[in-house]
């Protein structure tokens, strides 16, 4: 594959930005030249910001799976496209070649084939991190059916309603998944998902724990014998070949469900060219990925971060890509660092709440482990304080390894700001400058570009995105409209992220976090009003209001104030009925740090909350709390100050 769009300098960044904006269409067209087509396209780009509708490189025809894999057969068959760590550092690791790929990836679009998936249709997955995992998401791309990965923490009660939303025909589950020293029983989850649910054909059951299930007579079915079965028909004379469906560009790849504002997840839709192009330019420019390098993303397959940079991204390049079966702190917290040794791992990439909670573990666990096979350290999912970006930097990285500060979301489908490492400049909790084809643009409340600097020299405002890159979300599955007010009508004419930034003199932007409803905990997007919703659903609840707070490890906590019905003598057991509630209805992660019982909420005379105040209590900070004359009740307030936690 040609490397003609690698950026080796600051000034080729620099060049390839200008170039991207002053003509878009030659310069993507020029890096479309790098994939396998099986027709090219006759546009490169149509779009507008009003409906939205965004094409890419439409009426091209390809099919992502050739480009992840069949074109680096000849060249790299043997080489390792997954290398897989367990839950258990004793277990044995397995090793998936590129060929090895293939023949499953084939095997397993077999599969879906002989049980009835056609393209367009929706495929459930909702698996532990093993590589079964990519087989299936892989095969569904393969045949053009649209998966829908959710992460093994959620719920029955979310996965029904993703099945629902998605109208899902076809689930790829596991017997269960090994996390740590729990044992997470999926399918019996599935299976609560299912009661009540008209729209699941088939579902296909992978074995890892050997965790007792329930399979019923003409849904379930396993997928060691599906496996076996379809191996007979994809491989003639040790030729493996499961013609992959052509695609047009634009086609639908993937659905992943992600919290808003709103109380209801929405189905991010991603296309097949340009959220292939977009993982891999990035994949490439932002690690500068050399061949033979082993690239670490410690994320879950769940999360967009698992889809673009354990899957997408590197494959395309032709890269071996580390998968982690299990949690950082298991079976103690040099878990990471003794893969890094054990895999020689050339590049990390990691989440800032991870770093922050292996600091609390000391450097003990750090010792007499061999680092220096690292090269380049990587961050995502949120703001990195700077205490944590240097004991990444020194402690990890040793000094002697760029860190590149990632900012992007679920719906920009890769990187979107950030260094890229060792040829861009750093700086500290920094994402600094945009990709190539990145436009970001700050403004006030009232959509006015930010043009006057505070008393620290900076640009302070909303972060937008002025014009299409090529990964942008399309829509939100089923529902374009919401897609729309969701992203395009706050600001009409720009992309709103629903995070705020700052921008220095050189241009650099520093993400502050978000600026609307949506708490980041964990690195994990959790809607405030969905957790509202799912403890609002405990009978002995009568209103809450949630709002995050600082909290050292995860970034933010979630604070709930909540009213009750006052018919329970023990707060301590309601906590614990509330967070039970949380756990069925959306899933652990949910779950509130802290649970404050309140006789009111500081709401205005129209019935709004004013969670300004919620918040201020929240951070522990009692006074100025700012204007409380327009509330309904300004004494609430003095009450819900004294119970503060
Ligand atoms: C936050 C994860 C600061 C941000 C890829 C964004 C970040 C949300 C960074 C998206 C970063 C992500 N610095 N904040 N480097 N990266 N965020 O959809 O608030 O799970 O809007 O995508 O994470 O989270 P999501």
């Amino acid at each position: 594959m040609s490397q003609s769009y690698r950026i080796n300098s600051f000034d080729e960044y620099k060049e390839a930005y200008q170039k991207s904006i002053d003509n878009p269409e030659q310069f993507w067209g020029e890096i479309a030249e790098n994939f396998t087509w099986r027709k090219k396209w006759d546009k490169v780009l149509e779009w507008n910001f009003t409906e939205p509708k965004v094409e890419w490189f439409k009426g091209g025809k390809l099919n992502i799976t050739e480009n992840c894999i069949d074109r680096h057969l000849e060249t790299m068959g043997e080489k390792p496209a997954f290398i897989w760590e367990p839950n258990h550092p004793e277990e044995r690791v397995r090793v998936v070649t590129y060929n090895r790929l293939h023949k499953r990836v084939c095997q397993f679009a077999q599969v879906l084939k002989n049980n009835g998936v056609k393209k367009g249709d929706r495929v459930c997955i909702y698996m532990g991190m093993v590589p079964e995992l990519t087989y299936a998401v892989l095969g569904c791309a393969r045949i053009g059916a649209i998966h829908s990965v959710i992460f093994g923490g959620f719920s029955a009660q979310s996965i029904a309603d993703r099945l629902d939303d998605a109208q899902a025909e076809f689930i790829v589950t596991c017997d269960g998944a090994f996390r740590g020293d729990k044992v997470i029983p999926l399918k019996s989850v599935i299976d609560d998902a299912l009661i009540g649910n008209k729209t699941i054909k088939k579902v296909i059951v992978y074995t890892r724990t050997r965790t007792p299930v329930s399979m019923i007579k003409g849904r379930d079915v396993w997928w060691e014998d599906e496996m076996e079965f379809a191996e007979h028909q994809v491989e003639k004379d040790g030729v493996v070949s499961f013609p992959a469906e052509e695609m047009d560009a634009e086609d639908p790849l993937f659905i992943l469900y992600t919290s808003g504002s709103t109380g209801k997840p929405k189905g991010v839709v991603h296309s097949s060219a340009g959220y292939m192009l977009w993982t891999n330019y990035t994949f490439n420019n932002v690690f500068q990925y050399k061949q033979g390098q082993v690239h670490f993303c410690t994320a879950d397959i769940g999360w967009i971060t698992g889809h673009s940079y354990i899957v997408y991204g590197p494959l395309s390049a032709g890269a071996t890509s580390l998968m982690f079966e299990g949690i950082p702190t298991y079976p103690d917290a040099g878990r990471f660092w003794d893969i890094v040794q054990k895999h020689k791992v050339n590049i990390l990439y990691t989440a800032p709440t991870a770093i922050r909670s292996l600091m609390g573990f000391g450097l003990a666990p750090l010792q007499g482990k061999d680092l220096s096979s690292l090269q380049v350290l990587g961050t995502v999912g949120e703001p990195i304080n700077e205490e944590a970006w240097h004991w990444y930097n020194e402690n990890v990285g040793k000094k002697n390894c760029p860190i590149v500060d990632t900012w992007w979301q679920t719906e920009t489908g890769a990187c979107m700001i950030s260094n890229m490492a060792g040829v861009t400049p750093a700086k500290p909790s920094w994402a600094t400058l945009p990709m190539p084809g990145v436009q970001p643009i700050l403004v006030d409340d009232k959509g006015y570009e930010v043009t006057e600097k505070d008393e620290n020299g900076m640009l302070k405002g909303n972060l937008c995105i002025k014009a299409p890159w090529p990964a942008i979300l399309r829509t939100t599955y089923g529902d374009h409209e919401r897609c729309r007010t969701n992203y395009f009508a706050t600001y009409p004419g720009l992309y709103f992220t629903g995070d705020g930034a700052i921008k220095d003199e050189n241009g650099f932007y520093r993400i502050t976090g978000r600026v609307d409803d949506v708490l980041n905990v964990s690195g994990h997007r959790i809607g405030t009003a969905e957790v509202e919703n799912a403890i609002n659903m405990h009978a002995g609840v009568v209103e809450s209001a949630v709002v995050g707070y600082p909290h050292d490890v995860k970034g933010q906590g979630i604070y709930a104030f909540v009213i009750d019905n006052n018919t329970h003598s023990d707060d301590e057991l309601t906590r614990k009925d509330i967070l039970q509630t949380v756990t069925r209805i959306i899933g652990p992660i949910a779950k509130p740090d802290k649970i404050q019982f309140v006789k009111g909420l500081p709401k205005t005379r129209s019935g709004k909350i004013m969670r300004r105040i919620l918040r201020k209590i929240a951070e522990g900070e009692l006074e100025n709390l700012g204007d409380i004359t327009t509330l309904l009740d300004p004494n609430v307030v003095e009450d819900i100050k004294n119970g503060a936690l």
